[in-house]
């Protein structure tokens, strides 16, 4: 694993001068469009973690969007790739983009940020570059906000059978023809198409996210699936099947513990009649709950534990069944 670090981090110090053309080119001047729109889902965000963030296009890509007023942290192990980010925030930003954005050089998969520091993660193209993805998953769970949304881009496996002979030709064979011809760093350009072949299809990736973690990910193709854009909540959405008896759960109470499930559900269960609420300690929010309530879906704080188990609260007679 040391290994490929190594080799990666090389990698990219040798071709960082090229890298932004080189990208242009292979992507057909496509791929900021993708960024744009991956990053999208993050305006809302206040601080995002651009994981792995290289000559900064995520950051800028999320940065340039008008309603987005957050800070980016761009997080990324070689000081080569970070220097290029740099420059190109302060010339597109022209300013603007000082006070809101800090360099950090660190391993993705070590990463130095406190608990709960970031509301939004994004990695742009290099999943593929990382050694561990179960080991990733858990450095960003251990650094998010449990409100916060992670959005991954990266090339991928096409599904149409058509788009993928197309792909097949173009990305495995033409791009390092091409690169060997206009760089003299041509087996960077080799292990592009290399570092494909293994990597995870779409649905292998999104059940990897979940089983490391991540609550809930989805993928969306773009161009039949030549590239991906990965969406992972941190939020578990758990469903209020029952609720039963009299009382309120008291405010403050350490119910969130509770709530923090795999695909868990949340029962509550006592004695008497229906509540009219159930309140949803975690958010200090509230769950509604009717007489006609079948059951209801309420956002929740994502899993640390999957330990079935029941609560009381002293003084009312309401309990809580958590599986
Ligand atoms: C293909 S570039 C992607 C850069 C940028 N996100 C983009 O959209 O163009 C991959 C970047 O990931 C960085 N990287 C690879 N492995 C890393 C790791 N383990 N920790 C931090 N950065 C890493 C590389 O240094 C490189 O800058």
């Amino acid at each position: 694993m040391q290994e490929k670090k190594a080799f990666i981090h090389k990698m990219f110090s040798d071709i960082a001068p090229i890298y932004d053309r080189m990208n242009r080119l292979i992507s057909l001047g496509f791929d900021n469009r993708w960024r744009r729109k991956a990053v999208s889902a993050l305006v809302p965000a206040h601080r995002v973690l651009d994981l792995c963030a290289g000559s900064g296009d995520m950051s800028l890509a999320l940065l340039e969007q008008n309603d987005f007023t957050g800070e980016v942290v761009l997080c990324d192990f070689n000081r080569d790739m970070l220097r290029l980010a740099k420059r190109k925030c302060s010339l597109k930003g022209r300013g603007r983009f000082a006070d809101r954005t800090m360099l950090v050089v660190a391993d993705a998969e070590l990463l130095p940020f406190r608990e709960e520091a970031f509301d939004g993660v994004t990695i742009g193209f290099s999943l593929r570059n990382l050694s561990n993805l179960e080991k990733l998953s858990t450095e960003i769970m251990g650094t998010m906000k449990k409100s916060a949304l992670a959005v991954f881009l990266e090339i991928a496996h096409p599904e149409n059978k058509i788009v993928a002979a197309l792909f097949y030709l173009y990305f495995y064979k033409l791009v390092p023809a091409i690169s060997k011809y206009l760089t003299a760093k041509e087996y960077a350009y080799s292990y592009l198409p290399d570092s494909l072949k293994d990597f995870p299809r779409q649905k292998e990736l999104t059940s990897l996210f979940h089983r490391t973690g991540f609550p809930s990910v989805t993928s969306s193709n773009i161009w039949g699936g030549i590239w991906a854009i990965y969406v992972g909540d941190f939020e578990v959405r758990i469903t209020v099947k029952e609720i039963r008896g009299s009382g309120v759960c008291p405010a403050g109470h350490k119910i969130g513990e509770a709530f923090r499930l795999g695909e868990g559900k949340l029962c509550v269960w006592a004695e008497h009649t229906l509540l009219p609420f159930v309140t949803a300690l975690r958010f200090g929010g509230e769950i509604p709950w009717g007489e006609d309530s079948e059951s209801v879906d309420v956002a929740c704080s994502p899993l640390r534990q999957v330990q079935p188990r029941a609560m009381n609260w002293p003084g009312s007679d309401l309990s809580v069944s958590v599986y």
